[in-house]
């Protein structure tokens, strides 16, 4: 056994075959974390002591990070004892992972090649997560996806949307053989893009179907009233095609600047051209007092960072849940 610390003075136990995250969520605590497989980067540490195992590849790692120390609880398993300086979130405490049972409630086609799913859980089951989760859905044939919650918690049901992939093993299952009452399994809820609330201004990004959790969590904000009205929220969605925007924020007591962007527009297009994080970063003249939430694309979140930081948003104010390969 190996005794792993945050500077925040978190202490728990490892050992060399479970990794940093695994084990702090064993022991009842919670560090950021998204994919789970190396990819999307949001579980990034620094080792401050002692050495760690590679379990998976830490593929979101550059090679100077790697000089700098910097792990990914994802991947790494303690070799000795080690000091990280992860920060624990306390908001996830209480909220269990569990495996659930669901059956289809109903499959609605909202766009060329997006669905809106509605699953059910049984009578006296429930789900307890926070709005910008997302669960894995475990398909007839045992193949397991994510998908981000798009509604808030308090709802009987669950809804997601999902896009079409081509060669797609479950996408296949989705678009040709789903049904309604089908029997499905869920595992959930998972990761830590949820509402952190430290500042007044809020900007949301979202490409595609990444539009799920904001919608998860701007629908939260509405029902609580916006916070008291103090909030100010812009809202950039990029899609490539204008039918690909099928919701719109209906919020009555948040105030919502809601920006549609095609990445190519026409000359009938009325709304924004070009990408998310380059149309919000030409309206954003001050990053006092704002966070960032985006969710989609790798490609967008990465770029996003690098030019929000670069123009003075702190990198500890950007959250974000990337789409990744399973
Ligand atoms: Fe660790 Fe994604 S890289 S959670």
């Amino acid at each position: 056994m190996m005794n792993i610390k945050t500077l925040e003075n978190i202490e728990y136990e490892g050992n060399s075959q479970t990794s940093i995250l695994e084990s702090a969520r064993n022991s009842g605590y919670n560090f950021e974390y998204s994919c789970e497989n190396g990819q999307c980067g949001v579980c990034k540490t620094s080792l401050l002591k002692g050495e760690v195992i590679e379990l998976q590849d830490q593929v979101a790692l550059s090679g100077v990070e790697i000089a700098n120390n910097r792990i990914l609880t994802c991947c790494c398993a303690p070799k000795t004892d080690v000091l990280i300086d992860a920060v624990e979130l306390s908001a996830l405490a209480g909220i269990e992972i569990k495996t659930l049972p669901v059956r289809i409630n109903s499959i609605m086609k909202v766009s060329r090649n997006i669905i809106e799913v509605e699953l059910r859980l049984p009578p006296t089951a429930s789900l307890n997560f926070l709005e910008g989760q997302f669960i894995d859905v475990i398909g007839p044939n045992g193949v397991r996806r994510s998908y981000s919650i798009a509604n808030m918690a308090d709802e009987k049901t669950i809804k997601l949307y999902i896009k079409k992939v081509e060669q797609g093993v479950l996408s296949k299952y989705w678009f040709n053989e789903a049904k309604k009452s089908d029997l499905l399994r869920i595992e959930g809820p998972k990761g830590t893009f949820f509402f952190r609330g430290k500042c007044k201004k809020i900007v949301c990004l979202a490409t595609g179907t990444g539009i799920a959790p904001i919608k998860s969590i701007l629908d939260r904000l509405d029902k609580q009233h916006g916070c008291g009205n103090e909030l100010e929220v812009a809202l950039y969605w990029g899609n490539r095609s204008r039918e690909d925007f099928f919701w719109q924020p209906s919020c009555k007591n948040l105030n919502v600047n809601y920006y549609s962007v095609l990445s190519r527009g026409d000359d009938s297009w009325q709304g924004r051209v070009g990408y998310v994080q380059d149309v919000a970063g030409e309206d954003i003249q001050d990053y006092n007092d704002t966070e960032v939430y985006a969710c989609g694309s790798l490609q967008m979140i990465e770029s996003a960072k690098k030019a929000l930081t670069a123009r003075g948003l702190p990198d500890t104010r950007f959250y974000a849940d990337a789409f990744v390969s399973s």
